[in-house]
């Protein structure tokens, strides 16, 4: 692309801006702001027009139960049966979703690499792989594992893994991939500039990774090894129960199409997504979607209707993913504070909101399916995600829930 093609587009969208420092740039950088122009999905901008906007339309919700943990107590010896078998016919993968920025934490560095270790080093990566590690110890098979990075993190994670020889695995089984990017956004829609030759983006969701990896050229690796189902899960739940025997068997032996691990809420107000029914489809209501009345539906005998909340872990379907790869997901828009160059030419870094940036969830891949089994967990044994530094959901919180389950930090 040359200056006048990329005006030409930029005029298209009302971004001409972005080449207001292009005279000022050296022959690299001006080559270097033409291709990331280039790269540019113009079409993410027409969802901030709300009736562009898939997400505002929802359907109507209906509860669904859940697979419980005395269910799975029960079939337990079935389930397994059945997990093992696909594990050891390589039949399963996992996916770790590490492109995040992790903003609430407030690290700077990949969020894999936090160290959780209080009297030695213990990584939330190494806490993922040692999980992993012990799938792989009792079914005597190395588990495919393939971790997304962003364009901004990837270097980073992949001279980690390296450094630290993949935590004992097996590296010739871990693969990474990067994820794609996507431009921010002040409110009137104009992409921000982060410096005279940088264009401002962030990675653009968790729920692009499956297309990213087609773009990758990993489908055809899943495909020549025999992969038909992708455990997908979060980097910083560290009690993280990955390619689960028995949350695989369950989900083939019901001949779902998809499965999410789920634990029953805390409290009716918890702020987590419900899995539910919408249109009579799986789906995932958001806390701040519920009414009052659904928050507080019960059973007959007491029991919260809508009470079953996601852990982000999902066991998805190859080939079903292939086919739903050609349909587009919903934009979610985000407000964020995003660091910007104004139009003097001077770096902001702003205290509040200042923009919008447009993200794909993994959470909205579910309501694509015909079904999705959700297969409930023991909260304190497999939830312990680390999104911020103390509180709710933070390193504290996780730290004592990894010492009440005998690991050492
Ligand atoms: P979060 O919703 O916690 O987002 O991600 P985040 O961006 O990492 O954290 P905050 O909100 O800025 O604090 C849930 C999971 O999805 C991954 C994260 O790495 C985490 O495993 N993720 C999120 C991606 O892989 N890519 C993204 O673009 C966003």
């Amino acid at each position: 692309m040359n200056y006048n093609d990329a005006m030409e587009l930029l005029k298209k969208y009302g971004q001409e801006h972005l080449l207001a420092y292009y005279d000022e740039l050296s022959d690299v950088g001006k080559a270097d702001l033409l291709s990331q122009i280039s790269k540019i999905d113009f079409s993410l901008l027409d969802n901030l027009n709300a009736d562009n906007n898939q997400n505002s339309q929802r359907g109507s919700f209906e509860p669904l139960g859940a697979v419980t943990i005395n269910d799975i107590q029960k079939f337990s010896e079935e389930y397994k049966t059945a997990g093992y078998d696909a594990i050891k016919a390589g039949k399963v993968a996992a996916i770790l979703l590490a492109g995040g920025q992790g903003t609430r934490l407030g690290f700077d560095k990949p969020k894999g690499m936090f160290n959780v270790g209080e009297t030695k080093d213990l990584f939330i990566f190494q806490c993922l792989i040692n999980n992993l590690m012990k799938v792989v110890n009792e079914t005597g098979t190395w588990i495919n594992l393939y971790v997304m990075t962003s364009e901004k993190n990837n270097d980073d994670t992949v001279a980690f893994f390296k450094e630290k020889n993949y935590f004992g695995y097996n590296g010739d089984y871990i693969k990474f991939f990067i994820q794609d990017m996507a431009p921010s956004v002040d409110f009137n829609g104009k992409i921000f500039l982060e410096s005279k030759s940088r264009i401002s983006s962030s990675p653009n969701g968790n729920g692009g990774w499956f297309s990213s990896m087609v773009r990758a050229g990993l489908l055809d690796e899943l495909k020549s090894k025999g992969i038909e189902w992708l455990n997908v899960f979060a980097v910083d739940n560290v009690l993280q129960q990955i390619a689960d025997p028995l949350f695989i068997g369950a989900v083939i032996k019901s001949g779902s199409e998809s499965g999410g691990k789920v634990v029953a809420k805390a409290d009716p107000q918890e702020r987590v997504g419900v899995l539910c029914l919408e249109d009579g489809m799986p789906s995932i209501v958001e806390y701040y979607e519920m009414t009052d009345e659904m928050i507080n539906l019960r059973s007959e005998e007491g029991e919260l209707l809508y009470k079953y909340g996601v852990i982000l872990n999902y066991l998805f379907n190859t080939a079903k993913l292939e086919e739903l790869n050609q349909k587009k997901m919903p934009v979610h828009i985000v407000d964020k504070k995003i660091p910007f160059m104004n139009e003097n030419g001077e770096f902001i870094n702003p205290s509040s909101p200042n923009g919008h940036k447009f993200e794909t969830l993994v959470l909205d891949m579910v309501h694509m399916h015909n079904s999705c089994l959700p297969y409930e967990v023991v909260r304190n044994k497999e939830f312990a995600p680390i999104k911020n530094p103390d509180g709710v959901d933070s390193v504290v919180s996780a730290k004592a829930l990894l010492k009440e389950n005998g690991i050492e930090l």
